[in-house]
């Protein structure tokens, strides 16, 4: 596991989209599940602007998480995605493969799940991911895997119905072996409001057994945790 720790948000962003870039100019098709929230949005911003132009033809984009709402919802991951990075940038929409939130969520869960193992290579009997990124929220959840729904992260299909804790939204998120089972896995957490969970699971090291984002420990792959000073220092 690596640490890299940046001065401002604008930094730890313009450092990963530079990753993407380099993993952009690989000779293989990229399959990379994006995350939601906002820090992604710095990220999308930077794409679409700095590396508007960049060749992003070989890389496939899926979702970690996606909430169970239309695609033109302002909720919708997809749409945050499509209007700061895909439009901008026009990828393609056949290598674009969204979670289709307008769907009863059951279905769609096993739907994505089945589409992932048609999709990715299969290492370890599951759908292997060249990267994912993913944030963290106050509480230490990641994707859609919340604490009160610890037994996603172990979870037997690829793709579940998750309940976000407090509005009560469902959500399809990948589970924690799939997540587990990338080869490339960075965590993009930025701001003070994460310093507490950072603290616990990078610093302290103790008592964060019940933060999804702690049970994030690839199988074969890397995870690097980009994080601003203010979420690692509190600062
Ligand atoms: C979502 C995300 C979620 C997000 C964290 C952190 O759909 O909301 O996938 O897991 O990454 O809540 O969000 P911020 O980047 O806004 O702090």
């Amino acid at each position: 596991m690596k640490k890299i720790i940046f001065k401002t948000p604008n930094a730890l962003a313009s450092a990963f989209a530079d990753q993407l870039v380099n993993l952009a100019s690989d000779k293989e098709v990229i399959h990379v599940a994006l995350s939601g929230g906002s820090t992604p949005k710095l990220l999308f911003e930077i794409l679409a602007t700095t590396f508007k132009n960049n060749d992003w033809s070989r890389l496939r984009f899926y979702w970690g998480d996606e909430r169970c709402v239309s695609p033109d919802d302002s909720e919708s991951n997809y749409l945050m995605a499509k209007k700061l990075f895909f439009d901008p940038a026009n990828i393609p929409s056949e290598h674009i493969f969204r979670v289709l939130g307008e769907n009863d969520p059951r279905q769609e869960a096993e739907r994505y799940g089945d589409l992932l193992y048609k999709s990715l290579p299969i290492v370890n009997d599951l759908p292997c991911f060249d990267l994912i990124y993913l944030g963290m929220g106050e509480d230490g959840h990641t994707a859609s895997i919340f604490p009160h729904e610890m037994e996603l992260m172990t979870h037997q299909e690829v793709c579940a119905v998750a309940t976000h804790p407090t509005s009560g939204q469902k959500r399809v998120t990948l589970t924690g072996p799939v997540i587990n089972n990338a080869r490339s896995i960075v965590f993009l957490i930025t701001g003070t409001a994460k310093y507490p969970r950072i603290k616990s699971i990078l610093k302290d090291q103790r008592d964060f057994e019940s933060f999804p984002a702690a049970h994030i420990q690839p199988t074969h792959g890397h995870l690097t945790w980009y994080l601003d000073e203010a979420a690692y220092e509190g600062t």
